[in-house]
């Protein structure tokens, strides 16, 4: 059904690595996959929304734009190099809905580092299904990649993804004070990180490890 993924990592072209995962991720409710053709419908209907896009630095978008994407950029399933980044989608086990999508980008291939992102349907928020899911890329970022440290960037105003991240364990380290002009105005920048080793630790909360 999904592309035949043999290792996690392994040696690239002229002895780089290649940042390769093992698809799917199951968790206690989700399923982390590969996006198809058939996900186009799922992914429109709250990437199109405004109220889903007022703190990602994207546009609500197009059904054109979200099948481009599809077909294109979120086919890639590879971290080579610094920028390359993978799209997942987000099943419900329970029903097959893609709920939403989250986002692994290599942030920096010498320094072993990976930056996350999430974004979900509003209609199936408040289950803690983003939180789920985005565990679920902690696994596959630290445990299958080996990763040494992940990060993720917010708004200050983005109340909703702070609490995402707390919930993961993850650390603030920066608060950057109006650092960018960002959909018409000013924004405050929270930065969160977490190391392989603090993963590693026992979860905050207690929570079934994906496979
Ligand atoms: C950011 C975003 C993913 C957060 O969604 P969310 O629904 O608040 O987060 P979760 O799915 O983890 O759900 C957490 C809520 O479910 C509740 N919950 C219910 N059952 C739960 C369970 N089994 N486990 C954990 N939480 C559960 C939590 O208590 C929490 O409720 P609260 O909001 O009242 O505190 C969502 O707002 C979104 O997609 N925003 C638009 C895109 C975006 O801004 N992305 C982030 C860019 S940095």
């Amino acid at each position: 059904m999904y592309p035949d993924h043999l290792g996690a990592r392994r040696a690239g072209h002229n002895d780089r690595m290649v940042f390769w995962p093992v698809l799917p991720v199951r968790s206690s409710r989700l399923l982390l996959r590969p996006l198809t053709e058939d996900d186009v419908e799922a992914l429109f209907a709250y990437r199109s929304m405004p109220a889903v896009c007022r703190w990602v630095p994207f546009e609500p978008m197009s059904l054109e734009t979200v099948a481009s994407r599809v077909r294109d950029q979120w086919r890639n399933l590879v971290l080579e190099s610094s920028g390359d980044a993978m799209t997942l989608g987000v099943e419900l086990l329970a029903t097959g809905e893609v709920v939403g999508d989250v986002m692994l980008r290599l942030e920096s291939e010498e320094h072993s580092c990976a930056e996350i992102g999430y974004v979900f349907h509003p209609a199936f928020g408040g289950k803690g299904y983003a939180t789920e899911a985005a565990s679920s890329l902690l696994h596959v970022a630290f445990d299958q990649l080996g990763l040494h440290r992940v990060i993720a960037r917010l708004d200050a105003a983005n109340e909703a993804s702070a609490a995402v991240v707390a919930r993961l364990g993850m650390r603030q380290e920066a608060h950057l004070v109006q650092n960018e002009w960002f959909k018409g105005e000013w924004s405050d920048e929270l930065d969160f990180a977490m190391l392989r080793s603090e993963w590693s630790a026992p979860r905050p909360d207690g929570g079934e490890a994906p496979t």
